[in-house]
């Protein structure tokens, strides 16, 4: 059965100093762009801050998969949603209210999105699978950009997968996304891929997005 691919090249990696024109890059090639926002609580880094996001929400050309890796997500969240993020994706580790928090993303018009560290399991999430527009599987410990995929964890991308059976539910990957990893995530039942270092350095980062599009459909 054809699937839809997408791509989401996150900037955290990219010249933080010229976010515009690294935008401007890789937008006409890619589906969304992945925001990465941690609070040095969730994970030992900081990254943007809301009225910083905020700012890159309203200015992208394409719509923001904001990737939230912070405490207290559940309010934050819709304040992203109510921004204009496309797609708000909370980390399940976080989340106090998790199914009024899909609900309220969904109302607001945001996509919602489930993550999952490597060290969380899908099966007793299961039924919050109802809830959401796409569940992230990380293949690197949240945190940082430039780690190595960890292809261990494609057991639960298969069983994801598996657990979303028929419906219209995004699986994505992120973490160590390359042109040597994507297919691996894509055989396992990925569908969308963030992909950070590996999109931005490269000598073309636009290039790079089609190449790994290609890498991911030759499946
Ligand atoms: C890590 C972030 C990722 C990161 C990916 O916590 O969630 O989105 O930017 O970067 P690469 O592709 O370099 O692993
Ligand atoms: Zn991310």
């Amino acid at each position: 059965m054809f699937n839809e691919l997408r791509i989401t090249p996150s900037i955290l990696n990219a010249d933080h100093a010229n976010l515009r024109s690294e935008i401007a890059k890789i937008a006409a090639d890619s589906d969304l762009v992945h925001l990465d926002i941690m609070d040095n609580l969730f994970v030992p880094n900081l990254t943007w801050d809301f009225s910083a996001a905020e700012k890159i929400i309203s200015e992208c050309p394409i719509p923001v998969d904001a990737h939230l890796m912070i405490n207290d997500v559940d309010r934050i969240a819709l304040d992203y949603a109510s921004a204009g993020a496309g797609s708000v994706t909370i980390h399940i580790e976080a989340a106090k209210s998790p199914v009024q928090t899909f609900k309220s993303l969904k109302k607001i018009g945001a996509r919602a999105g489930m993550a999952l560290k490597p060290g969380t399991e899908i099966e007793p999430y299961a039924d919050l699978l109802d809830e959401v527009d796409m569940l992230l599987i990380m293949t690197v410990e949240p945190g940082f950009g430039g780690q190595k995929f960890m292809a261990n964890m494609m057991d639960k991308v298969r069983r994801s997968k598996d657990l979303i059976g028929d419906r219209p539910i995004w699986l994505q990957v992120d973490g160590g996304v390359s042109l040597e990893t994507i297919s691996i995530a894509r055989e396992a039942g990925a569908d969308t891929f963030v992909a950070g270092s590996a999109v931005f350095n490269s000598p073309d980062p636009a290039d790079m997005v089609k190449m790994l599009r290609h890498r991911a459909s030759d499946i």
